[in-house]
């Protein structure tokens, strides 16, 4: 199959992007967070392709993506409390997860769950194309199973050239990080998964939310997704707090080289402060010098020590309070299993 990319400009016409959609092919599209991988979330036969063309795990549910909140209303029961966050914080990176209503989305698109992830994205682009099609639009992140999500068309490229037909190229994704997940389905509200609006952004509505999630995530209640290996890229990942990079890299670099490694290569991932005193280092990728900035380049950071074939990953530690709480979560997955 051959994949387009168009380059998507304010009222650009996605008309074409949109019969894709209404024809059951996939599409990838940017959003605020990270390019998405799209398919009518009512079409079975289309969803599956998802799951084939990045090869991921058929019991992991998808987040249905929609451009009017009239569409929650008919997919999932809405509570007051969860219109009183959609007003607040949609079109946004925030994904509510809402009791379905039955037998409308196929269990290809639930993962078999009677629950249901829906989000409004705030990049114009995808808000244009699912307000165009009027299709729910059901999206995971558009790389393949494993790998880090990708934040800029060319990353969905290198993951699914000659997969789907049609890329969008929103440029690169402000957040950097995907949707916080909130669960609004079960007794007690939980974040399943950690993103850029936190627990104390929510907490004038929620306000138990951060100990709430702090129990739930003690116990089993997570999202699905999140058990499964996860933004790894091919080398071994070290975390390791700011002050000890520098010592680490050494002791590092020495190890490899008594291990017969003749110039090795160690990715340094870092902010301005961390990469203090590693002037004399190759590979640094600075991440930023704040933790907004370290979220939108971590996943391309992440990607670039596979295309310099790093033999070892080192990426500072961050504080885990607010944004923190949401890197470390995709750091921790990154060096997990390895
Ligand atoms: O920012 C994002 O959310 C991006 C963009 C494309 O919107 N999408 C994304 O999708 O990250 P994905 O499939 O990579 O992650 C979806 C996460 C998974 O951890 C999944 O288990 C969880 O959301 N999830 C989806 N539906 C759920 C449900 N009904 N109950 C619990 N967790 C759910
Ligand atoms: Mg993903």
């Amino acid at each position: 199959m051959e994949t387009r990319i168009i380059d998507y400009f304010p009222e650009y016409n996605l008309g074409n992007a949109a019969q894709l959609l209404a024809d059951g092919q996939l599409v990838a599209f940017p959003t605020e967070t990270v390019y998405g991988l799209g398919a009518d979330a009512l079409n079975a036969d289309a969803v599956r392709q998802i799951y084939q063309v990045k090869g991921r795990p058929s019991d992991n549910p998808l987040i249905v993506h929609i451009g009017q909140t009239q569409q929650a209303e008919e997919l999932a029961e809405v509570t007051p409390l969860a219109r009183q966050i959609m007003r607040d914080f949609w079109p946004g990176p925030l994904t509510l997860v809402l009791p379905a209503r039955p037998g409308l989305l196929p269990p290809e698109t639930t993962g078999g769950l009677a629950t249901v992830g829906l989000r409004m994205p705030a990049h114009p682009a995808a808000l244009q194309l699912l307000q165009d099609s009027q299709i729910a639009v059901a999206a995971p992140s558009a790389n393949l199973s494993g790998r880090p999500s990708p934040t800029e068309a060319e990353h969905v490229w290198h993951d699914l050239q000659g997969k789907i037909p049609l890329i969008i190229n929103g440029g690169e994704c402000l957040a950097g990080l995907e949707s916080t997940v909130l669960d609004l389905a079960s007794p007690v509200p939980a974040i399943l998964r950690p993103g850029v609006i936190t627990a104390a952004d929510l907490a004038d509505l929620l306000p138990g939310l951060a100990e709430q999630t702090r129990l739930a995530n003690g116990g089993i209640a997570k999202a699905p997704g999140m058990k499964y290996r996860h933004y790894a890229p091919r080398a071994k990942v070290l975390l390791c707090p700011t002050e000890h990079i520098f010592t680490t890299y050494q002791q590092c670099y020495q190890q490899l080289l008594n291990e017969g490694k003749n110039e090795p290569r160690i990715a340094v991932l870092a902010s301005m402060n961390g990469l203090t005193g590693l002037a004399g280092a190759e590979h640094c990728f600075l991440l930023g010098e704040n933790l907004a900035q370290v979220a939108q380049n971590l996943f391309a950071a992440l990607r670039w020590t596979d295309e310099i074939q790093a033999d070892l990953v080192l990426a500072e530690r961050f504080p885990e309070q607010g944004l923190g709480i949401a890197i470390m979560n995709r750091l921790n997955k990154a060096a997990a299993g390895q």
